[in-house]
């Protein structure tokens, strides 16, 4: 396939460049989900996002000196952990040059860039060779891609056989009521997402392309609280919302945040799986 028959490209980094600097200032380095055991756990937004990395690190199962592929990377917050806590290294991607340049910057700073480097690409149409990385995470990134299947492919083809894959993702979780899919439709217009994934696609897509051992675990309970947490964030910086898009769409941003939190549709999964 050549990359002018790929599906029009959406603007990610005109999502995360804009509104996601105004989020990323109120809710943290990890521009991901929480994760929290139960009703009872109180841990806060930074332990729960760090706890929602470390089940990643702790899906890969890297070993020392590998070499591990970040595909959407951020600033790189969730690779740095990585990389201390398995002592590997760390190529990662992502289509927003602003996070690629603030992410070196970070891993200088942290005496890593040896260790973690970031480059912009694209991971429908990654420049690396195959079998070049003996594990992968896509970090809450596939939702944003216009064909999973094509990254899905991608990714088989610069592991090695054996490579494992950890995927964390917002999902679309059955069946939908009209009110859920207004919910649905506004995460997908307001975040640069053509289609939001479900499990039984990600199944499709890992079996088509070759991976095996899949474990999947619809962990919306878990990360349930992240939309309200996040909204109340928000509103703490909801002037510079205000300035960006305006009072109307600032408005809706933080209500459809809360609407999302509540319905059932919007659900995240975390899955493994072993490039055969
Ligand atoms: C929700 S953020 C998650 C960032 C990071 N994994 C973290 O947890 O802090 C989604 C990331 O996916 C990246 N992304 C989206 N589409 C991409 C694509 N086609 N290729 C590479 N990165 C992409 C974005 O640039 C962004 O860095």
């Amino acid at each position: 396939m050549t990359p002018q028959q790929f599906p029009a490209p959406i603007d990610v980094a005109g999502v995360y460049d804009g509104i996601g600097q105004i989020y990323g200032s109120a809710w943290g380095p990890n521009k991901h989900y929480g994760y929290w055991e139960n009703d009872a756990d109180d841990s806060s937004v930074e332990e729960a996002t760090d706890r929602l990395t470390d089940l990643m690190i702790s899906g890969i199962a890297a070993q020392a000196g590998q070499r591990v592929l970040d595909i959407g990377c951020g600033i790189g917050h969730p690779a740095f952990r990585l990389v201390r806590a398995s002592d590997v290294n760390v190529v990662g991607i992502s289509v927003s040059h602003v996070q690629v340049a603030k992410a070196n910057e970070l891993a200088a700073e942290a005496g890593l860039a040896d260790r973690a480097t970031f480059q912009f690409t694209d991971a429908m149409n990654m420049p690396f060779p195959d079998g070049s990385f003996d594990a992968a995470w896509a970090f809450e990134s596939m939702w944003h891609m216009p064909d999973r299947g094509q990254v899905v492919a991608e990714t088989a083809r610069v592991l090695r056989p054996g490579g494992r894959l950890a995927v964390a993702d917002v999902i679309e979780r059955g069946p939908v009521s009209p009110a859920g899919r207004a919910v649905l439709d506004h995460i997908c217009a307001n975040y640069a997402v053509s289609s939001l994934g479900t499990i039984d696609e990600y199944r499709k897509v890992l079996a088509d392309n070759g991976f095996v051992d899949v474990e999947i675990r619809d962990i919306s309970d878990n990360v349930g609280r992240t939309l309200d947490l996040m909204a109340d964030a928000v509103e703490t910086v909801r002037d510079k919302l205000v300035d960006l898009v305006g009072e109307e769409q600032a408005t809706s941003l933080i209500d459809f945040m809360r609407l999302s939190a509540a319905a059932p549709e919007s659900g995240y999964l975390f899955l493994t799986a072993v490039r055969a």
